[in-house]
Formats: structure tokens, sequence, C-alpha cells
């Protein structure tokens, strides 16, 4: 089962997060994402559903055949085709797993699968066996756990066990479930489901209502010791949990987490963040936790005051520590005096008090007109004030 301490990164950027509408990526593209994948240091890299198309093959293939310090994982539904195909996408790779998935909820079954709750118990037993003789190492995931029948969800993960799964997620697939409902679910699984203190229990969250990082956490709190996430939390609709977010939160909350912790290199964050943007062409929206451009930008002047005085007063982590190289105090109509005394000392300008006063009119003034005030315009207020002191 391995660290207790420690929770494995199952990165899914490139098999969710790619089928994000318009984020198809190329294979060459792919490959760009999977080396920052491992400069991140994450466990486990989905990189595609090899079955979905000649293309997803041949580009799971490529990474398994480069990728050396992650496992590399190919998505299959539960039928021999697919596994075949995810087999032969990821027997090069270094450490390979077969993910098998079967829908669980009745909805599914009867709407989509048309399968009774007994047939779908028997495809789990042979299709998790057959990817088991294929490769040791084979996630199961019950597609829409949190919306399933709680005593079959419990023996569909029992069978999935007995026939070797070393790895059981449990998909919150519509982004359904509350943090407290989920916790309890991993928790009734620990207890109720025969032999799953051998293997890995995994957190898999879509986020529709907004939860699913707050979700993964709980099933964190819950006992699960492996998360599946993308960068920028991109995703299927509303997409699937950051995994910038759950790396930043569980280093930033040992209060709450005790030592448990992942193997990122958060330094990275902020790269893979922007070349998962760039290659997809999705913007990440300024105000995102973590690698978004204001995450660190202070615009108002008690804010600026503060952390000229002690960075703690608005900052939970350091920027460096996530990849940004500093705060932004970024100078605005709502910026005081303060903020704009250490810009202008960025900028070789010392004034005295009087004169930082007459500066500090003319700012004000300007950035009533101007959204962003520019190093440039900080010049111009400073230069003509100088020349036309009267003026101020
Ligand atoms: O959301 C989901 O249920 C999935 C499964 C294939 C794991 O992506
Ligand atoms: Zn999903």
């Amino acid at each position: 089962m391995g660290d207790p301490a420690v929770v494995k990164i199952f990165d899914t950027t490139l098999r969710d997060g790619e089928q994000s509408p318009g984020a198809t990526l190329s294979t060459e593209e792919k490959l760009q994402v999977a080396e920052q994948l491992e400069r991140l240091h994450v466990d486990i890299i989905e990189a595609g559903f090899p079955a979905a198309s000649p293309g997803d093959l041949a580009a799971v293939k490529e990474i398994a055949g480069r990728v050396r310090n992650a496992a590399v994982a190919g998505l299959a539904r539960a039928n021999r085709g697919d596994i075949d195909a995810a087999w032969d996408a990821v027997r090069a790779a270094e450490q390979p797993v077969i993910h098998v998935f079967l829908a669980t909820s009745d909805i599914h079954l009867q709407h989509k699968l048309h399968l009774s709750r007994e047939e779908a118990i028997q495809h789990v037993q042979s299709m998790v066996a057959y990817a088991r003789s294929l490769c040791p190492t084979v996630e199961f995931s019950a597609e829409d756990a949190t919306r399933s029948d709680k005593d079959y969800l419990c023996s569909v993960f029992e069978t999935a066990i007995k026939s070797g799964a070393t790895t059981v997620n449990v998909p919150d697939t519509v982004g359904y479930t509350f943090p407290h409902e989920y916790e309890a679910l991993f928790r009734d699984l620990r207890e109720r489901v025969p032999g799953i203190e051998n293997v890995t229990m995994s957190a898999h969250c879509h986020n529709d209502l907004g939860m699913a990082t707050a979700n993964t956490l709980a099933a964190i709190k819950g006992g699960a010791r492996q998360v599946e996430v993308t960068v920028n939390g991109l995703g299927e609709r509303a997409g699937n949990t950051a995994l910038e977010e759950v790396v930043m939160t569980l280093r930033t909350r040992p209060d709450v987490f005790g030592s448990i912790d992942t193997h990122i290199n958060a330094r990275e964050l902020l790269a893979a963040s922007q070349l998962v943007s760039r290659l997809t062409g999705i913007p990440v929206q300024p105000n995102k936790a973590i690698v978004g451009l204001n995450a660190f930008a202070h615009e108002a002047g008690i804010h600026q005051d503060g952390m000229l005085k002690n960075r703690m007063t608005y900052e939970i982590m350091t920027p460096q520590s996530v990849g940004w190289s500093d705060t932004n105090l970024v100078l605005g109509k709502h910026s005081g005096r303060h903020g704009l005394d250490a810009r202008l000392r960025k900028l070789g300008y010392k004034l005295d008090a009087h004169d930082l006063k007459a500066a500090y009119s003319r700012f004000i003034t300007l950035a009533d007109q101007k959204k962003h005030i520019s190093d440039a315009d900080l010049r111009y207020i400073i230069e003509s004030s100088l020349e036309t002191p009267a003026a101020i």
C-alpha cells in the first residue's frame, strides 16, 4: 500500500484533461507535458486512452518509451480490446499501469451500459483479472461511484481486489458529492471492503459544483493515498481537481494533515501551468489559486502596507515556493503612499515626505483614468513634477 504519509499524485492532464473541449494536443505537445510532469515529480502519468484512437495509442506508446521517473497509465473500458490496446501502449514503460473502469451507478448501468448489477460484477471480475495477467499494476475505477448504491459498491471493490486490482479508485464522476460525504465514503469502504488495506485507495473528483479540491482533500482525510488531478484543473465540463491546489494545501496546512505530503517539486508548478495553458490554448483565470496572474498580486493600500511590513500579513505561502519570482505590488487607484514609495525606490527615486505627497496626488489622478500604471508612467510623473515643481 506504500508509505501512509505519502499521497501519490496521479496526473491525468493528458487523459481527462485532454478530454476538455478544445484541449486536443499533438503527440509532440503531449511529450512536452510529460517531461514537465516528470520535473514536477508526479508519481503516475495517465498518458491517454489508447483504444480511443490510433493517435492516442501512438502518443501513449511514445510517452511510455520516454518517461523514466514516473509510472505511465493507459485507460481502458472493461473489455479485452481496450485492455489489449492499453497494454500495448504502456508495456514499454518502467512502471506500466492499466487503468480499467466500469460504471457502477444504476443510472449508468441501466441507461448507458444496459447491464444488470450482477453482469457488471462479472465484467469486473474477468476484466480486472485479465488486465492483471498482463500487467503487475492494475487500477480499477468504479465510474460514478458517488451515485452508486453503497452496498453494491463494496461488493464491486471486493471483487476487483480479489481479481488482482492494486488500486481502487472512487470517482465523483459528475462532481456531485460533498466533502463530508466523500470522506465518510472512504472511511466506510476502508471498514467494509475485505482486502482494501492491501491496496491503494484513490480519489478522482470533478468540479461541477466547485468542490473538487475540497472533496479530494476530504478523501485524503478519509484514507485516500492517491489523488487523480490535472494541471490548472483542466478537464471534462467544469474540470478535474487542480494538482497545484491539493499539493499546496497539504504543504500549507500541516496542522490539519499532519506529516501527509506528496513527492511534488512545487517550484515547477507555475512552469507546468503555463506550459499546459500555452499548448492547449486554454487561459488560466487571473484569480486562479497558486498559478493565476493575481495569486500573489496586491493592489489595495492597506494590503501593500502590510506586505511591506511583513509578507505573512497577506500571504500564506511564498510566491517563490511555487515558481513565481516575487510578489507583485500592483500600483492602481487602490494603492497607498507606502506602495508608491516602495516602487519609486526600486526605480531609483528617493523622495522626501513633501515630494512623495505631491507625487502621490498626481499618481492617484492618473490611476483614476488608467487601469495599469507602468514604470514609464511613474517616471513621467516624477520627472515632469521635478521640472515643474510649482504644478505639484
Ligand atoms: O470521471 C471518471 O469517472 C473518470 C473515470 C474514467 C476514472 O474519468
Ligand atoms: Zn474523470
